[in-house]
């Protein structure tokens, strides 16, 4: 799946990358962690919990596009193309097109949460027999190389879920403008989530059961459990709050009190009440969904919404 590394050889650089990024986000003025470490096998099943809860629309949302527009969607892709998703988790909404797409060859799920993804892909062989289902382990805040032979075939990228506002600014050009570049691109499908009522938006990253709350803690527990770090996930508490001038929910976890974390040899000092950035969920307006497609070589061929304008599945194409 991941060209010549084998499983222990991965399982070792996955280990010092946690590692080093922990203690440099930890370390820093304003302390983070990235959350690609949210999805371990546990976190991606709680992310899946989120998905179905009431306050969190953006699921939902999307879902109903993609069906409404299944049929042009799953046209895009050339008769025996490939489907490539970026962070497809549970590919859950991806059946929407599969279901439609019996012309397409090749589906590429690519996730960074290896175990979800070859248990999500194995029951897509069985679910889809006539379809290769070709999972990509890769990390996609660096260039997603695709292997031979799929490099050459032509393909529709696509990305839902809004992960696409998970990423800096900066992390978002870079995304779009890789797969510009990929062989055989004609056109790239993402959902984006759009700018609303901030009432709305905090309500579906602080849900009233705690499931997100528990979501971003895992990454606590993780660093735990594979980093040997003596977290009290009962001294952070959870919060999720709107920057409007950003445009995006910011997710921390803030420490209850004065505290001392050991993590890979290190102590790290916490005063009461200081806040480690965890995740931000951009949200987007038509015009910034322009800006960003202009600015990275693509063009809006098409901005498919709901009738509240509450969630876009945005179709590129290269712009020539
Ligand atoms: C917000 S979920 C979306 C899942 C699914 N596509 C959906 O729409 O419901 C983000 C997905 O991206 C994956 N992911 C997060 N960061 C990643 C990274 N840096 N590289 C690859 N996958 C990543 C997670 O494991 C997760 O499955």
């Amino acid at each position: 799946m991941d060209g010549t590394l084998g499983i222990s050889e991965v399982d070792q650089k996955e280990f010092d990358a946690l590692i080093a990024d922990a203690l440099t986000g930890l370390t820093a003025p304003q302390k983070s962690l990235s959350p690609k470490w949210l999805y371990d096998h546990h976190g991606s099943a709680l992310f899946e919990q989120i998905t179905n809860l009431p306050e969190y629309y953006p699921t939902r949302t999307e879902a109903g596009i993609l069906r409404n527009h299944a049929a042009a969607l799953s046209g895009l892709v050339p008769h025996d193309g490939a489907l490539v998703e970026l962070g497809s988790g549970a590919s859950i909404k991806t059946r929407t097109l599969l279901d439609v797409g019996s012309h397409f060859g090749t589906y590429v799920p690519i996730d960074i949460s290896r175990d979800f993804l070859m248990q999500t892909a194995d029951d897509l062989q069985n679910r889809y027999p006539a379809l290769k289902i070709a999972p990509l382990v890769a990390d996609f805040s660096a260039p997603v190389t695709m292997p031979d032979p799929l490099a050459q075939i032509p393909k529709v990228g696509f990305f839902p879920g809004s992960t696409i506002g998970n990423l800096t600014p900066e992390r978002a050009k870079a995304l779009l403008a890789g797969v510009r570049a990929w062989d055989g691109i004609t056109a790239f499908i993402v959902g984006m989530d759009m700018v609303k009522d901030t009432k709305e938006l905090v309500a579906a990253y602080d849900d009233a059961q705690g499931v997100t709350a528990k979501f971003i803690k895992n990454i606590l527990v993780r660093l735990n459990r594979e980093a040997g770090a003596n977290f009290d996930t009962e001294a952070f508490r959870y919060q999720a709050s709107w920057d409007s001038e950003l445009a995006r929910i910011d997710m921390h976890l803030v420490s209850a009190h004065d505290q001392h974390i050991r993590l890979a040899g290190h102590t790290i000092a916490f005063q009461a009440e200081e806040a480690i950035h965890i995740s931000a969920a951009r949200k987007y307006t038509p015009e910034s969904v322009r800006e960003l497609a202009q600015s990275t070589g693509w063009d809006v061929a098409i901005r498919y919404t709901d009738a509240d304008a509450r969630f876009s599945v945005v179709v590129l194409t290269p712009c020539m």
